[in-house]
């Protein structure tokens, strides 16, 4: 693997080169869009771009993005889909493939995606498979698009009610994370982008460990622990807190592009998450399912002798720093959760392999699998002792 890292002023320019061939360049910074034209030189985009957002929001961001390409004898078409989940269907996937089509798009042409995770998600998609792949660009807008949903190189759509269900890999050629597109974003969507920066900080030492990720002079976790209480889009902090999380996902997807193994690190605190989002009809937000899917992660790993109570007190009081719950929800019990688990696409028979703290805050365990029945049994305990506690 070949990796590229230039810092220019407040932008991180990023150019990683994987085993599997994957070049992408990341630009990450305050007002890092205004380098949309000059990066547009540098890689061969066509002549034109469909530009995929989602309707009524982003409306600024998107008039400079159009701005920005009016010099370049470029012709921009916009696309406003369905705001939010909904637009990963298959009807907002036809609707993306005949545009491409009444366009006349060609395989050097681009798409330009701007928005949060489920725009990036369909437009990837879209972008993989029209004419068996054009160019693709992502210009993520939320605090969880900029670390997680934009990098990595996942798209999908969701099929018949199942959450991603159709999808594929394929790498952008430029990801573009300006954190001055983060001003507009409501406060819950940027706290629930905190929840997914704060799973990397207990990921890091792992990842240092079997990557060629280097800590900081100061770990992630000590950084947040720091100044989560003040991170808001216009502190100095963020674009260096993105980077960290950017540079642990582009480690582990070089290492690992397939999830066969390290990559499922980063479902720290998703396994339960997901079933809490499907148990409570997505009533729970992302970060908030998250949060206590790790939560129960920490709770497990003392259960299992894996850390101590202390490790375990300080990771809560990071979690709950932010206002994200650490604790299960009424009215939501162990075996409601446990029939959605063990639907779940990453069962393996009766067991599943659910990622534990251990040792030290930012070690996991990701390899072993867990019995249906120690699931049940902490779980069980882990729903009575926070119902109880928030009565
Ligand atoms: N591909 C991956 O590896 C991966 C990883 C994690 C999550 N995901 C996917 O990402 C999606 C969740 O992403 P998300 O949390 O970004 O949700 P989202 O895309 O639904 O965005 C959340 C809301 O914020 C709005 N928004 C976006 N940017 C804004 C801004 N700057 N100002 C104001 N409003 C703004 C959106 O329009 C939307 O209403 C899910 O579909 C999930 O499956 C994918």
């Amino acid at each position: 693997m070949i990796k590229h890292i230039t810092h220019i002023g407040e932008s991180l320019n990023l150019n990683w080169r994987s085993s599997l061939e994957i070049n992408t360049r990341i630009v990450i910074g305050r007002s890092a869009l205004k380098k949309l034209p000059d990066l547009l030189s540098q890689i061969d985009a066509g002549d034109k771009i469909l530009l995929v957002k989602p309707a009524n929001v982003l409306v600024e961001e998107t008039d400079r993005v159009i701005e920005a390409l009016h010099d370049k004898s470029i012709s921009v078409c916009l696309l406003e889909i369905q705001d939010g989940e909904t637009c990963k269907s298959t009807d907002w996937l036809a609707k993306i493939w005949e545009t491409l089509h009444d366009l006349e798009f060609s395989r050097q042409d681009t798409i330009v995606a701007i928005g949060g995770g489920a725009v990036t998600d369909i437009a990837g998609f879209a972008a993989s498979t029209y004419l068996r792949g054009i160019s693709l660009i992502t210009i993520p807008t939320t605090l969880l698009a900029q670390v997680d949903a934009a990098i990595g190189g996942k798209t999908a759509i969701n099929f018949q009610g199942g959450k991603n269900l159709i999808g594929n890999y394929y790498f952008a050629k430029i990801i573009i994370v300006d954190t001055d597109t983060l001003a507009t974003l409501p406060s819950n969507q940027f706290i629930s982008g905190l929840a997914e920066v704060i799973k990397y900080s207990f990921l890091e030492k792992t990842i240092s460990s079997e990557t060629d990720y280097l800590i900081g002079p100061k770990p992630l976790l000590s950084v947040l622990e720091d100044s989560i209480k003040n991170l808001s889009w216009d502190n100095d902090l963020l674009p260096g807190i993105i980077i960290a999380c950017i540079k642990m996902k582009l480690a582990v997807v070089g290492k690992d592009p397939q999830e066969l193994g390290l990559r499922r690190c980063l479902n720290l605190g998703h396994t339960l998450g997901h079933a809490l989002e499907s148990v409570t009809n997505f009533k729970l937000s992302h970060g908030e399912a998250v949060a206590i899917g790790m939560a129960f992660a920490l709770h497990m790993a003392v259960a299992r002798g894996q850390i101590g109570e202390a490790d375990k007190h300080r990771a809560l009081t990071l979690i709950e720093a932010v206002g994200l719950p650490t604790k299960m929800q009424e009215g939501i019990s162990a075996s409601m959760l446990v029939d959605i688990l063990f639907r779940d696409k990453k069962r393996e028979g009766e067991a599943i392999k659910m990622i534990l703290p251990k040792n030290d805050l930012g070690l996991v365990e990701y390899k072993e699998l867990i019995k249906r029945e120690e699931i049940e049994q902490v779980l069980a305990q882990f729903c009575e002792t926070h119902n109880l506690a928030t009565n």
